[in-house]
């Protein structure tokens, strides 16, 4: 059979890096207070463990936002703002994928426009191959190949956000067909997809 998907990368790959960026973060940020800003629903599963990660007494907010079009045309709107003002803040924006970047270019001026003293990126996978706007990654977990990639809160059609695990989905028309098209070889046997052993 043909393998639909792979693993990318692997639960444990995952926590390591995540740990990394929770150090770097919680070095450079020492005596300050962050607001980690959750952009849902994607980010979500790396916010909650990036924040433990990081030795810091810090606070977060979350944002809520859907892009036109089935992947990102750069037109966005805001489902639900933060709670908090981020004026005079230090500000680090968790995104779960860089991909055109369109999107963080969005969230980087508006938040900007409300004068926080700083603004950092902190994305866990950075597609940098398909990006059509510059933007300033300055924490980022893994460089991304340009494949569709799900798990770990990237979704196809709202599936797959649970998986510990980023896999890479190898027939996108298989899924377009069938959005569950994966499910059935996760729950088959020991509940990884086809290819590499989940190394974690
Ligand atoms: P951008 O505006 O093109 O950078 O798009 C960012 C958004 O597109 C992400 O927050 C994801 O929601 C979505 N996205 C981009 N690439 C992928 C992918 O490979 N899998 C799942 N979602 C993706
Ligand atoms: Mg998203």
């Amino acid at each position: 059979m043909e393998e639909l998907a792979s693993v990318l990368f692997t639960a444990g790959e995952i926590q390591a890096r995540v740990r990394a960026l929770g150090e770097a973060i919680t070095a450079d940020y020492a005596g300050r207070t962050p607001v980690l800003i959750s952009i849902l629903k994607g980010a979500a599963m790396f916010h909650a463990d990036l924040l433990r990660a990081i030795d810091l007494s810090v606070s977060v907010d979350f944002m809520s936002i859907t892009s036109y079009g089935a992947r990102s045309a750069g037109v966005v709107r805001i489902m639900k703002d933060l709670d908090e003002d981020i004026g005079g803040r230090d500000v680090i924006l968790v995104e779960d994928i860089v991909d055109t970047g369109l999107t963080a270019t969005y969230l980087l001026s508006t938040l900007g426009a409300r004068e926080p003293s700083s603004l950092e990126i902190c994305t866990l996978l950075d597609k940098s191959a398909r990006r059509i706007t510059p933007v300033p990654v300055r924490y980022r977990g893994f460089e991304c190949p340009d494949v569709f990639v799900l798990g770990y809160g990237l979704d196809f059609e709202e599936v797959y956000r649970n998986l510990p695990y980023i896999i890479a989905a190898n027939d996108m028309d298989a899924l377009a067909e069938d959005p569950l098209a994966l499910v059935k070889l996760l729950e088959d046997g020991d509940g990884t997809v086809a290819g590499p052993e989940d190394r974690g």
